[in-house]
């Protein structure tokens, strides 16, 4: 028998939506009428714009051709992509060159880290989306700084001014799972503490589409210096209802090294040679398909999708205050965080709300300790299922 990596039993045994899931299938197995309506994980829900549709079925059509077909899509046959989202993301602030196409932020924010010594510190914010920190513990990193957000800081966890060591920062903006905003003066804090360590900060930049509030930086790369210091992580998945189409986006600041023995090498030469390696690329047809995101039809059936989640999200934060809690997030954001009622755990919140109501959470736990006695509601859902579920919410009587 073959030795396992024994960093795989460094992590929970179940990812928390795999968790999540079953408990909500051990439910329907024992209540099967119960009308069931998740608002856990933030999963796409709209269907994704008929042009966009349209892309993908052309382009499928155009590989029976002798002049359509295309093998591997390696790094070169996603220029027109990486040109789009070039212009159309960053205003060619980050060249074509400096960006690589991948099938999603997820598989990105932890495949990174193979630029990344194994002694390499590794700050993230408590809560934290869960794949920053398990990823680091399956590649064998053992040290891993908290750094806390609670309603005192507004969830925008202190900058550590004791910290001299150069690390890997996970920034995530607008936050999962706290739907919390950084302005620039924040951002610019955390790009000169990098500077300042020689630090690279990994921002995940899967949200922006939300942001509704002007002045709020949607790309780490709007903050000065950004470019010696920062990764931007992108995705279509939650702007353009792509979770099941899986395109996402890897942006390298033009200037980012990192030291070796000998040498200084540039970050964007490294991941160039690791995805040729590790990858041969994303498929013509889902490359057709996020073009056609981009274009300007593909960006309005994108903004009427997220004005429809914003408009969820504002509900859900109005109902919580009416009744007496105190939500953050959900307005440049799909996601509501909240404190539980009493003070319970968010895990038996979750029972309750999933056995009272029939509604699915996200119990704050499953973000960090920082989480506790907090959950997350997710704005990917029907807005008639969204106002449903508030209903009986508040029949609770919380
Ligand atoms: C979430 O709901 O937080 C995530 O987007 C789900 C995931 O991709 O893991």
């Amino acid at each position: 028998m073959a030795n396992i990596n024994a960093n795989l039993l460094r992590v929970p045994k179940s990812y928390l939506f795999r968790d999540i899931g079953n408990r909500v299938s051990a439910f329907m197995e024992t209540h099967p009428d119960a009308d069931i309506i998740k608002l856990g994980i933030g999963d796409a829900v709209q269907p994704i714009g008929r042009c966009i549709a349209s892309a993908g079925a052309m382009r499928c059509a155009d590989m029976a051709s002798a002049e359509g077909f295309a093998g591997y899509p390696n790094e070169w046959g996603m220029m027109p992509l990486r040109e789009a989202i070039s212009r159309r993301v960053y205003g060619r602030a980050i060249p074509a060159d400096n960006i690589f196409v991948s099938t999603g932020a997820k598989e990105d924010s932890g495949g990174i880290q193979d630029l990344f010594s194994l002694d390499t510190k590794v700050l993230v914010p408590n809560p934290v989306y869960p794949v920053y920190v398990n990823t680091n513990l399956m590649y064998g990193r053992t040290d891993i700084g908290y750094l806390e957000g609670n309603a005192i800081n507004g969830f925008l966890p202190e900058i550590p001014t004791d910290i001299e060591d150069s690390c890997i920062i996970y920034l995530c903006f607008p936050n999962n799972p706290t739907g919390q905003v950084a302005d620039r003066g924040y951002l610019k804090a955390w790009v000169d503490f990098a500077d300042r360590t020689g630090s690279v900060i990994i921002f995940d930049a899967a949200y922006s589409a939300f942001i509704q509030s002007s002045g709020i930086p949607r790309s780490i790369f709007d903050v000065d210096g950004a470019q010696r210091v920062a990764i931007e992580i992108g995705s279509f998945s939650k702007s353009h209802s792509f979770t099941g189409i899986r395109v996402g986006w890897t942006a390298i600041g033009k200037e980012v090294e990192l030291s070796g023995l000998k040498h200084a090498y540039k970050v964007r030469d490294l991941w160039a040679n690791r995805q040729a390696y590790r990858t041969n690329g994303v498929s013509h047809i889902l490359q057709a398909m996020a073009l056609e995101a981009l274009s300007d039809e593909g960006m309005e059936a994108s903004r009427i999708q997220v004005a429809g989640t914003i408009h969820n999200a504002l509900l859900m934060g109005d109902t919580l205050r009416e009744l007496g809690l105190n939500p953050v997030g959900g307005i440049d954001a799909p996601y509501v965080w909240c404190p539980t009622p009493d003070g319970m755990s968010g895990w038996d919140f979750f029972d309750l709300l999933l056995s009272q109501c029939s509604v699915v959470c996200t119990p704050g736990e499953g973000f960090g300790t920082a989480g506790a006695n907090h959950f997350r509601l997710s704005a990917f859902a029907h807005t008639d299922k969204v106002a449903e579920a508030l209903e009986r919410i508040k029949r609770l009587r919380l």
